[in-house]
Order: structure tokens, then sequence, then C-alpha cells
């Protein structure tokens, strides 16, 4: 084992026991307190895997965990373990990945736009791998850290929902003059960066993006520099209800590859994928603290507003939000009451943060004060370094995993089983605990979500 993880850093879940168990025990306590306080619960077995799955459907791309997509102690250690890099956006991302001891050589400071305290952060803790996409960002590089090892960042999609002013990453049409540049500037360039935006890839993007990159190596090459890293961005479904599935976008992405940065060619791949590794792999609970009804005359027909514990939700890009628009919330366990109707609710955060529309328009059965709603898939951009909006504490996380994960990671990184029964209880031969993907989360047995 590597040391970023071990036993005391979750709850061992034993064969027959679920998450929902575990979040059903979880709840009967905060009821007892009187507490309502909105927590996570974290299967990171699921996470377990998503890398197993990433490293097959992908085995020549290296993943870098883009931090901002969720920095939770748990998700970044048994990342660290399980030796994935990571993406950081500024200093706070750098301090917490290192401060779980992940060394500098596996951080890539992927923000398009740094600032130059950070830059001189990263200078100072080691950290060299950085993009840019434009001559400031260049000279702020070129001022403040003589040995970054920099990536130029492209704008690969040409596809017609690709919208130019708001995509980072610079036109073919600028390169040569941007890697002449930072020859100018005696700045290092090793590779080229794309990312195609996390909104319903088709595989057939990544193709042409890798084909466009191509180009780009040739130039930097032709300008004497040693082109060796390529990094495809992130973007990858976390649900499997998605138009391309992530063995579709692999699979295009291996041809790509092949064609255009074949085996043996000298360049490393890597990429940023986020909400594919966490989306999943954690669920919310959040408890109702107000209610009001909605006249007709201002609604339309008959409509509720209720008010959460928290405004996590509220800090969800649009897309993690939208999942909240669909009849998520279902019904639960304590309460069962599939019969009921159905009205039209709104969900606000905290009364004291009136902005916070966590989602309008979801069709829920009556709720009462101090109900729970379950959302499940709330692992991406729910729990970020900084604090979220309108400042309220961040929820906190329960991690999980059963014992079979922990025993594939164990096998993952190389450690034999040490007990015969452990021997027994694992199919041989295993190699790298691949053969075990597909049994190794806690059995996800959330209904479309509840409320208990
Ligand atoms: C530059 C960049 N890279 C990578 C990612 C990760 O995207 P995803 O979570 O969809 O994989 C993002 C997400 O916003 C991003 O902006």
């Amino acid at each position: 084992m590597n040391g970023y993880l071990n036993e005391s850093n979750f709850i061992m879940v034993e064969e027959g026991f679920t998450t929902r168990d575990l979040l059903e025990n979880l709840l009967g306590e905060l009821c007892q307190e009187n507490e309502q306080q909105a927590f996570f619960v974290a299967d990171l077995g699921d996470i377990v895997k998503k890398h197993l799955r990433f490293l097959k459907a992908l085995p020549r791309v290296k993943p870098y965990f883009p931090v901002k997509c969720n920095s939770s102690e748990g998700v970044i250690r048994l990342l660290a373990e399980l030796g994935a890099g990571f993406a950081c956006a500024n200093k706070a991302e750098i301090t917490r990945v290192q401060g779980i001891g992940v060394p500098a050589d596996r951080i890539f400071y992927s923000s398009p736009c740094k600032q130059v305290a950070h830059i001189r952060y990263a200078a100072s803790h080691g950290v060299q791998l950085m993009t840019f996409d434009n001559e400031v960002e260049l000279s702020k590089v070129a001022r403040t850290h003589p040995r970054a090892r920099m990536l130029l960042g492209i704008a690969a999609d040409s596809s017609p929902s690709a919208h130019p002013s708001m995509m980072f990453g610079t036109t073919l049409k600028s390169c040569r003059l941007l890697l002449e540049t930072a020859k100018e500037q005696d700045v290092e360039v090793v590779g080229i960066s794309f990312h195609l935006g996390s909104r319903g890839l088709e595989p057939q993007t990544f193709a042409q993006a890798v084909a466009a990159a191509q180009l780009v190596f040739d130039m930097g090459s032709e300008l004497g520099y040693r082109m060796h890293l390529l990094d495809i961005g992130g973007g990858f479904p976390g649900t499997e209800d998605t138009r391309a599935r992530f063995e579709e976008i692999a699979a295009m992405i291996n041809s790509a590859l092949d064609l255009y940065f074949p085996e043996g060619c000298g360049v490393e791949i890597v990429a940023r994928p986020g909400r594919y590794y966490v989306t999943s792999a954690f669920t919310f609970a959040v408890s109702i603290t107000a209610l009001e009804e909605v006249p007709a005359e201002q609604s339309g027909s008959d409509a509720r507003r209720a008010w959460c514990t928290t405004s996590v939700m509220a800090s969800m890009e649009p897309s993690a939000a939208s999942c909240l628009t669909a009849p998520a919330p279902g019904l639960g366990c304590t309460r069962p009451c599939p019969d009921l109707p159905l009205l039209s609710s709104s969900l606000r955060g905290p009364p004291e943060h009136a902005e916070d529309r966590i989602a309008d328009g979801l069709e829920l059965p009556e709720l009462h004060l101090g109900d729970w709603l379950v959302f499940e898939n709330m692992g991406a951009y729910t729990i970020t370094t900084s604090s979220p909006l309108g400042g309220c504490p961040q929820p906190q996380v329960t991690y999980a995993m059963s014992r079979m994960a922990w025993k594939a990671i164990q096998l993952f990184l190389g450690k034999p089983p040490q007990t015969e029964d452990d021997r027994e209880s694992l199919c041989t031969p295993l190699s790298c605990g691949w053969e075990m993907a597909e049994t190794l989360c806690v059995t996800p047995v959330f209904t479309p979500a509840s409320i208990i």
C-alpha cells in the first residue's frame, strides 16, 4: 500500500450491508440527536471500480483528477493511493493535495488563468507542469517560474455547439505565434492540452481534437521543442444514462491515439476525468426545515416551496443541478407512500440565503418538516476547497467501502491476500483486480432516491 489511505479513513462495509443501510443508520442517529445537518455518504468502492474501468478502457492514458470536481479528503486519499495524478486550479488545491502527501510530480497546475502569486507558490513547491493559451499567461510564467514545463492549450472542438467565446484554448491559427513567443521567452513547451467540455460529448469530437493536437505537436517539434505530453482533458460521463457510454468514447480515443500518436512514438497521454470518477459514488441527504404553500394564482397550479438545511446543491454546475429536475427524490423507507399524489415543488437553500434556488418544478409527494430527501449521483462539483456559495458549512462526508473493494486495491497495488480466507474469497488468477471490478461496489440499492 502507498500509505495515503488506511482503514481508519472509511467504514468497512461487510457483505450484506449496503450504503443504503449505512445512510439509514446515520439518519437514525441524527433523528435521535434532533440533528438536521445535511450529509453525504460516499462509496469509495464505486471510485475504485471507475478507476479500474478507466485503466482497462484507456490503457495508455494516465488520469489526473481535477480537484475542483471534488476535493473531499477520502476521494483525494483514495485516488492518491491508486496512483492517479491531480489537476489543480489554484494554490488552495495544490496545498490540499500536497497536504495529503502527494508529490509535486503528480500534480498538474491546469488552470488556464493563474495568479502570479499562485505560480510562484507552484514554483516554490516543485509543481512544474502547467498550461497556457495566450501571451499574457506565457509571460507571467516566464517571469516567475523558470522550471515550468508548459502544455499549450488548444480549442480543438470545431463542432457547431462549441461556443468560441466560452472556450479556453487558443485557435490552431495562433499556435505557431505562441510557440515562437515561448521560444523567445525561453519557456519550455512539452506538449498540448485540450478540454472539450462536459456536456454530452460526441466520441467523434475527441478524434478531431487528437488530430488537431498532432498538427500542433509537429509545429512544436519544428521549433525545436521536445514535445512528449498530450492532455486530452475531461468530460467523460459520470453515470450510465448519457448519450455515449464511457467505453464508446474510450474506443474512439484509442483509435485516434493509435492513428496520430501510435504506441512507441514517445508521447505520454494524460486526461482529467472529473465527474467520471465521483458522480455516482456520492449520495446526499438533506432535511426539510421550512415549508410554504404557493397559491395556485401564483404558480398556475397547486405548488409548494421547501427549504433545506444546506446550500450545497446550489454550488453544483448547471449540468449537475439539472439532474434534480428529473423526478429525483422518490419514496423512502420509513414512510413508504408510493400512491400519494405528486405536487410541483421548489427547493431552496437555508432561508437566510434567499437567492439559493436549488431546484424548481420537482414532482414530489407531500413533504413534512423534518423529512429527509435523498439524492444520488451527487459527487461532482458539490464539494470544493473554497467555501461554497453563501459561506454555508460544507456537509460532512461519511466514507464507506466494501471489504471486497479494499482487497481489490491491495491486489491492484501488488499486495497479495494475507489470510487463507482472503485467498479463497478471491478468484484467481488476479493480476490487477480488473476481474473484480464488476463486483466491487456496495450494491447501490437506491430507488430513484428517497424521502425518509
Ligand atoms: C479545464 C477543465 N478540465 C477538466 C475538467 C473536468 O471535467 P469533467 O468533470 O466533466 O470530467 C473541467 C471541468 O469543468 C475543466 O474545466
